[in-house]
Formats: structure tokens, C-alpha cells, sequence
């Protein structure tokens, strides 16, 4: 079922995107060669918890950690552990979202440790900027396969690989909720969009090939060639003008 928002409704949703853009933040602060990324989800979850919020991702169909921590080649759905010390040249991609007052907020970044390959570079600022792109088609009266057609175009064009079997979604009450909000399609076709609609617009962007593996931790998608990716993801709400960006600081009202 895809759910529209009442006004009240929103501001809850404005709440939970803050505090989960304020949670992925503190955690990026962090990003450093020699840290591990159990350290970084530990970041996450106080940050979390200590301003009333749940970590959507704890215990979500059974993921152990507060977030999901990816290094390099792992696209999504990293398991966070102490054990995975992240090195100067690796680009590290976290995904987190916090549960406040019954609403859920959803973002993710990736960061680079240190000094990293102009490759790596390439790759986080094209991905990042399908994203924001995309935005600019999250609006009433579009429908989701312009969202998808608009990220698939920029990163396709650019040489990088879409990965297909993991897509945005709608978000609310729930994590995930309809519609599906898929990184490739065709203009003018999908759900079409309406204001009160809240969506995540996430691009899982590959160096190479656009597929992908799973490894036998149950969890952490990596890509087939084992070259980089990166994901960057936004909570927005459709608005009859401009999309509004949920995940975003609660101060500045930045959702860079
Ligand atoms: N935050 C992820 C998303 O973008 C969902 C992670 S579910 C988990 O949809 F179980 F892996 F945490
Ligand atoms: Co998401």
C-alpha cells in the first residue's frame, strides 16, 4: 500500500529524517584509516538512542547491526565488525536510519578514508550527483520510472554499472513500503507521484560490471568483479513544487 502523509505526520517524518542525516554524520566524522566499523555502528546507535530514536536496521529481519557498513567492492548490507579495520584508500559506505515517535528516517553516504583513487573519487561524486539529479524528478505528477530514468542515464552514460535487484523504496510507519523506487527505467512509466508521498532514492552505482554477489554471511551484497561501489541515499517527501530533503541537519537544514 502506498501511504500519503497527513501534515502531522510529516513533521514526525521531519523528525526521524534529522535525527537519522545527525546519526550518519557523527558516525562519517569518524571515517579514519585504523578505526573499525563495529566503532563507527557504535557511533551510530548512541547517537540514536541517546535522543530517544531507535536504529532501524538493529534487528531488521535479523541484521545485527545499528547500520550497514560496506568497505570498497561491498556495495550494501555490510556487517559492521571489529575486526574490519578500515585503511587509508578505502571508501566506506554507511546506510542508517533511525525510528522516532513511529516514523522512519533513511540515508546513506560514502566516505573515503584518507587520501583515495582518483577512481574512487569519480565514482562517489557521480553517484552522489545521480542522486541529488533524481531529485529534481521527485515531484507530484512525475512517476517513479523518471526517477529511475534519470539515474540510470547519468551514471550509464558515464561508464559505471547500475545494479538492479536493489532499489529505493517508500518509506513511513514502516522501513520499506511501497512503491519500489528502482535505479533504472523508462520515463513516464510507474507509480505515478503525489504530494504526502515519502520516498528513498538510493543509487547503488558499480566501477564495473552492474552485477553483483551475495556472501555466505547471509548479508553483505559485493560486486561480481570485485571493483568499487558506492550508494548514496536521501528520505524525501513529493511536494507539488521541489521535493523537500527529510534526511537533512536539523540546524543548518543541509543535506550535503
Ligand atoms: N537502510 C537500508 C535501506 O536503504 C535497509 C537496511 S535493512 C538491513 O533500505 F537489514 F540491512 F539493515
Ligand atoms: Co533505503
Amino acid at each position: 500500500m502506498i501511504t500519503v502523509k497527513s501534515e502531522k505526520e510529516i513533521e514526525l517524518m521531519r523528525k526521524a529524517g534529522q535525527l537519522s542525516f545527525g546519526a550518519l554524520m557523527a558516525a562519517g566524522r569518524e571515517v579514519k584509516p585504523g578505526v573499525s566499523t563495529k566503532y563507527l555502528d557504535d557511533i551510530v546507535r548512541q547517537y540514536i538512542e541517546s535522543r530517544g530514536g531507535t536504529p532501524n536496521c538493529l534487528g531488521y529481519g535479523g541484521f545485527p547491526g545499528s547500520a550497514c557498513i560496506s568497505v570498497n567492492e561491498e556495495i550494501i548490507h555490510g556487517i559492521p565488525s571489529e575486526n574490519r579495520i578500515l585503511k587509508e584508500g578505502d571508501i566506506v559506505t554507511i546506510d542508517t536510519g533511525a525510528t522516532l515517535d513511529g516514523f522512519n528516517g533513511d540515508n546513506a553516504e560514502t566516505f573515503a578514508v584518507g587520501e583515495v583513487s582518483k577512481n574512487a573519487r569519480d565514482l562517489m561524486k557521480v553517484t552522489k550527483a545521480a542522486l541529488f539529479e533524481a531529485m529534481e524528478f521527485a515531484v507530484a505528477g512525475n512517476r517513479v520510472g523518471d526517477i529511475g530514468a534519470c539515474v540510470q542515464r547519468y551514471c550509464e552514460l558515464r561508464g559505471y554499472g547500475v545494479i538492479r535487484e536493489y532499489c529505493g523504496h517508500g518509506i513511513g510507519k514502516e522501513l520499506h513500503e511501497e512503491p519500489s523506487v528502482p535505479n533504472y527505467g523508462r520515463e513516464g512509466h510507474g507509480v505515478r507521484l503525489v504530494p504526502g508521498m515519502t520516498i528513498c532514492i538510493e543509487p547503488m552505482i558499480n566501477e564495473g560490471t552492474r552485477h553483483i554477489k551475495q556472501l555466505s554471511d547471509g548479508w553483505t551484497v559485493v560486486t561480481a568483479d570485485g571493483k568499487l561501489a558506492a550508494h548514496f541515499e536521501r528520505t524525501v517527501l513529493i511536494t507539488g513544487g521541489k521535493c523537500e530533503i527529510l534526511t537533512r541537519d536539523a540546524v543548518t537544514g543541509s543535506a550535503e
